[in-house]
């Protein structure tokens, strides 16, 4: 999860780097750094936390035209600036920068100190650069000596490395899912980075490299073999970018600029999927996997956090509107259990970023058993795209925010596209039925547009909860995930301990929690469900503790009831979800600022998550 980039062309490399490491900062902020050729050496940079000590430390800036950047999640070894990256090898000859994990580090390190290597670090990534240097010493050039040590690292990860013997060269390889690479081709210059909000900037032409694959980068291109040498032709393609979406502009943090975006990612990710008049769905990237829906018997679901919790919505309208038997699941979970698949198994992941790897992970056990994949991916050309039959792209544009907003309320509106594709293939949608979904979602920009003028109302429950130690949020139906996407808004930006309950779960234990000092916020929008969740409100006052209700505007009973309420607009009951998180975000959102946090770097967090 860390954010690595190299550069090598004919502008000064420094500006570039720190440019880029901007760009990809929501990776991991405990420490940054760079090397850039510096005459006849390599001058290293490195701070514990945020860019902004990395720039403050770099003295006058050398003329160098090639360097490596590189920003840092810990896993090996605490934030520091000794752990920081890039780490260099006893000569201090060789740069190394490191996304995922050694894991065969322990051995490694003891092999290297008994042959008298001595560690500046305790990370796991050091004895990538020392192993560079003995492969150097043996005679090899620095793209042989990457091939050659890649082949002795065992996990997932991704390197870039350079040496102060090849001006104007790096290297870079991509090992198993953790962290990707991608190339970007500019006119006598080239970028190689984790991911492309790094090399966008630059340039629009790029490669991604595959697993087990190793890079030789100049400035006139990239030569590129497998870990045993076999040359790879890589496939070049260009990626449309969005520049408006990647600035602040009158926002004071990119969480509050996208939740208020959310209007017109909703309205993006309709019409790129959908038209009303006709009534019709148009998957253009599904490819081969729209052919096969016919055929799929049951559906699995797979994300994680955020996008769990859209997977936990999309199953039920898997199950309503197609018919078929659907299930959620944590990809972190899927991955290392023995689950029943086959060929007439279609398996939706859910990713943002389309990059995560305990999804990445679980999508290769789906591969193994054959089944059908579709991905919900927000991220043109992610690897999870480049791994599944088909993808249902969302339409979020960049999101910068570490707290997921518009890319969950589009992925819910891809959901239920993709559902309706599905029952539509499995031959249980009329055109009259489609028509009335594709005119209820036709409602929803509206409605969220809707939601966000009512902010005041929001202010003041966030005033009133920022206080708290600990907050429930609990819903039925739609609305339990909805809960659970609420709590983890709140817990990750306020660092407010959340829980996210099925209203029903309530009386089997966590009712015992309840006091006066401990908030409910109970998401009532559910109309089928409405009674229900009444009850629940009632059992909860009755020991005393305060509910804040999330209802639809003009429920006089709930209102009466409440202590409190936010409300939101009617929608139609499968799209309430979109309707009820929209506050839910701006609570967690208004607590955290009132609380004084780092809202869109919160701590511990990183945007992708590329290690276990
Ligand atoms: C929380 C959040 C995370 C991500 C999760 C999966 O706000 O953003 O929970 O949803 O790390 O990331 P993706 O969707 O990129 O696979």
């Amino acid at each position: 999860m860390c954010g690595i980039v190299g550069y090598t062309g004919h502008r000064p490399a420094v500006p570039i780097l720190l440019r880029a490491l901007k760009d990809l900062e929501y990776r991991g902020y405990d420490s940054a750094g760079i090397a850039v050729l510096d005459g006849d050496r390599l001058a290293i940079t490195k701070k514990q936390g945020k860019i902004a000590n990395l720039e403050a430390a770099i003295g006058p800036l050398p003329a160098a035209t090639a360097g490596i950047g590189h920003t840092r999640w810990a896993t090996h070894g605490r934030p520091s600036d000794r752990n920081a990256h890039p780490h260099s090898s006893c000569d201090g000859r060789v740069v190394v920068i490191h996304n995922g994990i050694v894991e065969n580090y322990t051995a490694l390190r003891s092999e290297l100190q008994a042959r008298g290597h001595a560690f500046q670090s305790e990370t796991d990534t050091e004895t990538v650069a020392h192993l560079l240097e003995t492969e150097m010493a043996a005679g090899a050039d620095l793209f042989e000596a990457l091939a050659r040590t890649a082949r002795r690292l065992e996990g997932s990860q991704a390197l870039v490395a350079m040496t102060v013997d090849e001006p104007g060269t790096l290297v870079a390889t991509r090992l198993g899912n953790a962290g990707g690479i991608v190339i970007g081709f500019g006119n006598e210059e080239t970028i190689v980075a984790s991911d492309l909000a790094a090399v966008l900037p630059l340039t629009q032409e790029v490669a991604f490299l595959a697993d087990g694959q190793v890079a030789r980068v100049t400035p006139s291109g990239a030569e590129v073999v497998t870990l045993t040498g076999e040359p790879v032709m890589l496939q070049r393609r260009r990626i449309p970018i969005d520049p408006v979406t990647a600035l602040k502009g009158q926002y004071p943090h990119f969480m509050l600029k996208e939740i208020h975006e959310q209007p017109e990612a909703i309205t993006d990710t309709i019409w790129s999927l959908a038209t009303l008049d006709p009534p019709a769905l148009y998957f253009d990237d599904l490819g081969s996997a729209g052919d096969r829906l016919a055929a799929v018997e049951r559906v699995v679901l797979l994300g994680m956090g955020t996008s769990l919790h859209a997977a936990m919505i999309g199953q039920r309208y898997i199950e309503a509107f197609a018919g078929l038997p659907a299930a959620a699941d944590n990809a972190s979970e899927f991955r290392y259990r023995d689950p029943v698949l086959d060929d007439r198994t279609l398996v939706i992941s859910v990713s943002q970023s389309g990059e995560t790897v305990d999804v990445l992970e679980a999508m290769a056990v789906a591969r193994r058993a054959g089944a059908l994949q579709v991905t919900v991916c927000n991220t043109e050309g992610a690897q999870t795209t480049r791994v599944a039959d088909g993808t249902v792209y969302t339409r979020a544009g960049l999101e910068r925010g570490v707290a997921s907003t518009k890319c969950f309320t589009t992925a819910l509106v891809a959901l239920y596209l993709l559902a309706l594709r599905i029952a539509q293939a499995k031959g249980r949608l009329s055109e009259e039925a489609l028509a009335s979904h594709l005119h209820d979602l036709a409602q929803l920009p509206r409605a969220a547009a809707d939601v966000l003028r009512r902010r005041d109302q929001i202010r003041k429950r966030a005033v009133a909860l920022a206080a708290a130690q600990h907050v429930l949020f609990l819903g039925r139906g739609l609305a339990f995930p909805v809960a659970m996407e609420g709590a983890l808004k709140l817990k990750e930006v306020s660092y407010i301990h959340a829980e996210g309950y099925a209203a029903g779960e309530m009386k089997h234990g966590p009712i015992a929690l309840i006091e006066p000092t401990f908030p409910t916020v109970a998401i009532a929008t559910q109309h089928a469900l409405r009674s229900k969740m009444i009850s629940n409100i009632e059992q909860i006052q009755a020991r005393g503790g305060p509910v804040t209700g999330v209802i639809t505007e003009g429920d006089a009973e709930l209102t009466a009831l409440c202590d409190a309420v936010i409300t939101v607009p009617a929608v139609s009951s499968w799209l309430e979800p979109v309707a009820a998180v929209i506050p839910l975000q701006l609570l967690a959102y208004d607590v955290a600022v009132h609380r004084g946090c780092d809202v869109d770097q919160p701590r511990n967090l990183a945007k992708t998550v590329t290690v276990e």
